[in-house]
């Protein structure tokens, strides 16, 4: 019997401070009422003077594995999904498994922007099917603010910063990962990417000044391609694991846009109670989108031990892809996993 791949523990990091849509509305030529009626957004946090994805990367990792009740010792494998690492080089997986004392890891990142967590949960599942990896820290961190263009009104509005993680282990019985599946189309490179920073276009003063080192996007054509690859990437995950649309309990979809979401579950029957969607108070934070939706709804008891979660996310490359798992019985312990603070005591930027 093959080992299974199963979540032994969870936990995220969130910045403190909160920009609102109002706030946005000082900045930028926009609205409250737009931001929220096109993208379901209400609000996102913003990494402050000290934050980086390390330093979210690392604290939301330190949670899960507080929560697993497991050693850094015991962690073979760190894989941190980003796109806005802390350095070009090393990764900011090597970042954490320093800090962590994880003394017996290797470490590297996965850059696959948004679909970055689903891509390490297929390499950590794979690399605990080989037998020669047992326990895998899966962290997907962002900060999305850095590589933002604050005047630009079309993306600047859409993304936020934070930080997900999950300890993987080798294990027995009924539960774990059912199915991975993941997909790309280079072609649809330039319609989501961030032209100058890499090496075919060398920073300079020019570079800067044309603004290539932001975040670029067509969005009407990643609408297009989200609503196409979520309703695909959804159907190939569930009949790779043998399920059908009404077996699964949860539905955690990768929260980039709520109209995103809802034409999906629309398009494929999916009861819309089974859906988790937290893009309201974080906006997309790519890589962390899922993993922290993940904690959330494992936190608020939306996942209970047996129940089918799937998971499905779009983004830069382009890429997409999806994970079913049966969510494996493990004992809630320690401090919470990460949760968000009070509003009143998060300053405002
Ligand atoms: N405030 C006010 N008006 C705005 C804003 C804003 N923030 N942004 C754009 N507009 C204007 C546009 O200029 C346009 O005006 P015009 O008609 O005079 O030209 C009008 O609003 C409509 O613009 P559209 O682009 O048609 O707006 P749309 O309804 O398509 O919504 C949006 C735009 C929200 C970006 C949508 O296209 C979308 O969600 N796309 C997918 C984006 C996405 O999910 N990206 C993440 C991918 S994951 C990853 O890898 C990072």
């Amino acid at each position: 019997m093959p080992l299974k791949t199963q979540i032994a523990g969870w936990g995220m990091s969130l910045p403190a401070t909160i920009r609102t849509n109002k706030d946005l509305e000082n900045l930028i030529d926009t609205s409250e009422e737009w931001i929220r009626t096109r993208t379901g957004i209400r609000e996102r946090r913003i990494a402050g003077e000290g934050e980086t994805t390390f330093t979210l990367a690392l604290e939301a990792g330190r949670r899960a594995v507080d929560r697993a009740g497991i050693a850094p010792d015991e962690i073979d494998m760190i894989i941190v999904a980003t796109i806005t690492p802390d350095y070009g080089f090393p990764a900011v997986a090597n970042l954490v498994q320093d800090a962590l004392g994880a003394s017996n890891a290797a470490a590297f990142d996965v850059n696959a922007a948004c679909t970055g967590f689903i891509c390490g949960l297929a390499i950590a599942h794979g690399l605990i099917q080989s037998e020669q990896y047992r326990t895998v820290l899966l962290i997907g961190a962002e900060t999305m603010s850095r590589i933002l263009d604050w005047t630009d009104r079309s993306t600047c509005v859409l993304f936020g910063d934070g930080a997900g993680a999950v300890v993987l282990k080798a294990g027995e019985g009924p539960h774990g990962v059912m199915s991975t599946l993941l997909r790309s189309d280079g072609a649809g490179a330039e319609l989501l990417y961030q032209p100058g920073a890499g090496g075919r276009t060398p920073e300079s003063a020019e570079t800067i000044e044309q603004g290539l080192q932001f975040l670029k996007m067509d969005g009407r054509e990643v609408y297009k391609f989200a609503i196409r690859t979520m309703t695909g990437a959804t159907k190939g995950t569930l009949a790779r694991a043998g399920l059908e649309m009404d077996d699964i309990d949860v539905f955690i979809p990768h929260q980039a846009n709520i109209r995103i979401i809802d034409a999906s579950a629309e398009q494929l029957g999916l009861d819309r109670s089974k859906v988790f969607t937290n893009v309201e108070r974080y906006g997309n934070t790519s890589a962390a989108s899922i993993p922290i939706a993940l904690c959330e709804a494992a936190e608020d008891g939306w996942i209970k031990p047996g129940y089918k979660v799937l998971m499905v996310a779009f983004g830069a490359g382009l890429s997409w892809g999806g994970t079913a798992m049966a969510w494996s019985a493990q004992p809630v312990k320690n401090e919470p996993a990460g949760a968000a603070p009070a509003r009143a005591e998060a300053s405002r930027s």
